[in-house]
């Protein structure tokens, strides 16, 4: 039997971790990419070595190039720069746009029939960059974000009332970032919607600290930023990739006239399969939730028409690779 084999662009803190988890629940083989000669390499060589203590057989491979990742079945893309002092939004917002496409256009080459995740920030519109690169249809292009920020929710609602993670689902759409909107009355402890469990007053105070969950890990950490529960999160797709769960997940979608909103990736409840996204759920939000959706995906919109400018430029002025490190 052919085995499912998964790439992950971008050995650093997700990537590398990504990789590590696949491996060990024995999920895929695992391909494990750097533009930084010997970083891919190195990480897979060590995790190689915990293999006979662990007692997993999947393969992995570290690389710089992308002869190795030829036909995988799934490719994930962790590769990207974080914000430096001094750099701007929109100077962030070029860089990734241009790892994200160098990224994508080797993804095609080798692996055309492949599903991508998008894991690199600012991730509606990195989604966005890798869908025009690829020419991929809408299916195959998945943002790894809503899984993050349900699961942060749900931390929070179950310290709030101190029971188990596993009673909890959460509801949260919209922009991975401030923009992000948790849905309370979809939210839910052993079926029974929050708000006949808390206070408003605390329900608000949960929502923000989710809004906020990766600047706060930013600002514990200090270099870095979260990467166990955004790896952890992109598990869960390959697994329900891989074995056509039809699960719902939140995951960022290409919406084309779902929740009202036209030609924008925005975090939405997607059932996952074997062909990607095969449905998006479309369900009837509040005048209040609604509003705060469509102001999230301006938001998005706003970031859109800025990268196919940049895409535009880069294009007339036959740029192609992306910037080096530094
Ligand atoms: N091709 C391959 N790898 C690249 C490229 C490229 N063009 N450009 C950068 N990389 C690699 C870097 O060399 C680095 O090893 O991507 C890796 C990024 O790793 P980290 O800096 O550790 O970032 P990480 O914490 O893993 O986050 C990656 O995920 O959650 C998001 O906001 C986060 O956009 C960020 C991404």
């Amino acid at each position: 039997m052919r085995r499912f084999k998964t790439t992950v662009v971008g050995a650093g803190n997700v990537g590398s971790t990504l990789a590590q988890r696949l491996v060990e629940k024995e999920l895929t083989d695992v391909v494990l990419i750097d533009r930084v000669a010997d970083r891919g390499e190195g990480k897979t060589l060590d995790l190689l070595q915990s293999s006979p203590i662990l007692g997993f057989d999947t393969k992995i491979i570290g690389a710089h190039d992308y002869g190795p990742t030829a036909d995988s079945d799934i490719v994930v893309i962790t590769a990207g720069f974080p914000r430096k002092p001094g750099m701007s939004r929109d100077d962030l917002l070029k860089m990734n746009m241009e790892v994200v496409q160098e990224v994508t256009e080797n993804i095609v080459k080798h692996s055309p029939d492949a599903i991508i995740i998008v894991v690199t920030n600012p991730l509606d519109v990195m989604c966005h960059v890798a869908w025009k690169a690829s020419g991929f249809p809408k299916n195959r292009i998945i943002g790894m974000a809503g899984i993050l920020d349900t699961a942060r929710f749900r931390t929070f609602i179950a310290m709030e009332l101190n029971v188990s993670v596993d009673n909890i689902h959460a509801f949260v759409l919209g922009g991975h970032g401030d923009s992000m909107v948790p849905v309370p009355r979809y939210s839910t402890v052993a079926g029974i919607p929050i708000p006949e469990l808390m206070t408003q007053d605390r329900i608000d105070a949960l929502v923000e600290r989710t809004r906020n969950g990766g600047a706060e890990i930013v600002g514990l950490l200090k270099t870095g930023s979260a990467y166990y529960a955004p790896s952890a999160a992109t598990v869960e797709m390959i697994e329900a990739i891989m074995v056509d769960k039809k699960k719902i997940l939140p995951c960022s979608a290409l919406c084309e006239g779902e929740y009202g909103i036209n030609g924008t990736f925005i975090g939405v409840p997607c059932k996952l399969g074997t062909n990607g996204i095969e449905e998006i759920v479309d369900v009837r939000l509040s005048n209040p939730e609604g509003d705060a959706l469509h102001r999230s995906a301006d938001l998005v919109k706003e970031q859109t028409a800025l990268i196919d400018k940049f895409m535009a430029e880069n294009k007339k002025n036959g740029k192609k690779s992306a910037p080096a490190e530094g």
